[in-house]
């Protein structure tokens, strides 16, 4: 499957089970003043967990730009030199909001699991045995139970031994210092090789940092809403928020052995190999420097495209910063004397062009922004 088709088939897939399919919200967060920027699929969602404002709807799925550099969801420090974090990625998402005036409404833990367990197995022909799950185990410093309902619930589908109980570091999800929070429940996959599987148990490199024993999705029951003074209150209702990352997705159904090998990097990096003459693989330095700018371009271009130009503050310095690392990169180990970020604009524009088509439109003005901010770094 191609990239297209394996976001595709997720939207089909929750279309099929009654959500409706909503756009991304922009990369860069207006009127929430604990969030620069989108960090997870239910941001957008925020007021409605709260019981701020009813939901509009009670089942949806969407395909949300993220964009994780600061703040409590920050891993771009990590990008370039790992093969599967990335500062703007696609969170793959289906939620339910329940209503705080009836019970039964919306869905919770046994269809959430059931369904992602089928999108998986039976849709993308993932091998059951290479998938490893995390139920929360409780937290007595929080009065948090271990979380029994989602155990029972995978325990009606994968083998028992492949559960593995997780902390509250890694199975109770927070947005940020304050806001909507819950246990959760992540979906582990392992693509090592045959032989490595059976070396080392695949189970006790789950949360490890393997770079392919990763974490491909992430369901949370929204329960609390974590306040100023660090306690945990109960929601009017409880709600799933599920997040699932796109190209490690990819990487997992294209049998590759990292993000930047699936066919969503490799237009760039075959673009910039051309250019600089570089072959990517040559070396652990030039390599590092084509993830880098393949992956910085996303988050530059879109941010951009979604209105905030690099500037002196905030978030436009963040922005900033991550152009400057780019190009400190693309000078230091890939021979690039002139300005050349602003040139990899089109092909992204171009190739996503069906799911984000804002930065088609401005395509012109998003690679001029960024042509000008090169050049004012390096003075060229
Ligand atoms: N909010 C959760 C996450 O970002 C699931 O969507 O991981």
């Amino acid at each position: 499957m191609t990239s297209s088709e394996i976001r595709k088939t997720f939207l089909d897939f929750f279309q099929s089970k009654q959500h409706t399919i909503v756009p991304s919200a922009p990369i860069v967060v207006k009127g929430d003043p604990t969030l620069m920027f989108t960090n997870a699929g239910m941001n957008q969602f925020k007021d409605w967990f709260l019981g701020n404002q009813p939901a509009k709807y009670r089942r949806v799925a969407d395909t949300q730009k993220c964009l994780r550099v600061s703040g409590k969801h920050n891993d771009l420090e990590e990008v370039g030199v790992d093969t599967y974090h990335h500062t703007m990625f696609e969170m793959l998402g289906n939620w339910s909001f329940g209503d705080p005036n009836d019970p039964n409404a919306g869905y919770f833990k046994k269809e959430a699991i059931a369904w992602a367990w089928e999108l998986l197995t039976e849709v993308y022909k993932l091998p059951k045995d290479r998938l490893y799950v995390t139920v929360f185990e409780g937290d007595k410093k929080e009065n948090l139970h271990f979380d029994e309902e989602s155990n029972t619930c995978w325990k009606q589908h994968i083998d028992h031994s492949r559960i593995l109980m997780g902390n509250k570091k890694d199975n109770f999800w927070e947005m940020g210092d304050t806001g909507p929070c819950g246990p959760c429940s992540e979906i582990h996959v392992d693509l090592r090789s045959k032989e490595e599987r059976k070396q080392t148990d695949g189970k006790i490199l789950v949360n490890t940092g393997h770079p392919l024993v990763i974490e491909i999705w992430n369901n949370v029951f929204m329960e609390f809403n974590r306040k100023a003074d660090g306690t945990l209150e109960k929601l009017p209702a409880r709600h799933v928020d599920t997040g699932m990352g796109f190209e490690r997705l990819c990487m997992a159904i294209q049998q590759k052995k990292s993000n930047y090998d699936t066919d969503i990097f490799q237009p760039t990096i075959n673009y910039i190999e051309a250019m600089s003459g570089i072959k990517y693989g040559s070396s652990e330095q030039t390599d590092i420097a084509m993830r880098v700018l393949s992956d910085h371009i996303r988050a530059i271009a879109f941010t951009i495209a979604d209105g905030q130009l690099p500037s002196n503050n905030k978030a436009g310095y963040v922005i900033r910063r991550i152009l400057r690392r780019a190009v400190r990169y693309s000078f230091t180990y890939l021979n690039f004397k002139t300005p050349f970020i602003h040139r990899l604009t089109p092909l992204l524009a171009d190739q996503f062009k069906e799911v984000f088509p804002e930065l088609f439109e401005q395509k012109d003005f998003v690679q001029k922004v960024i042509k000008e901010e090169e050049q004012s770094f390096t003075h060229s």
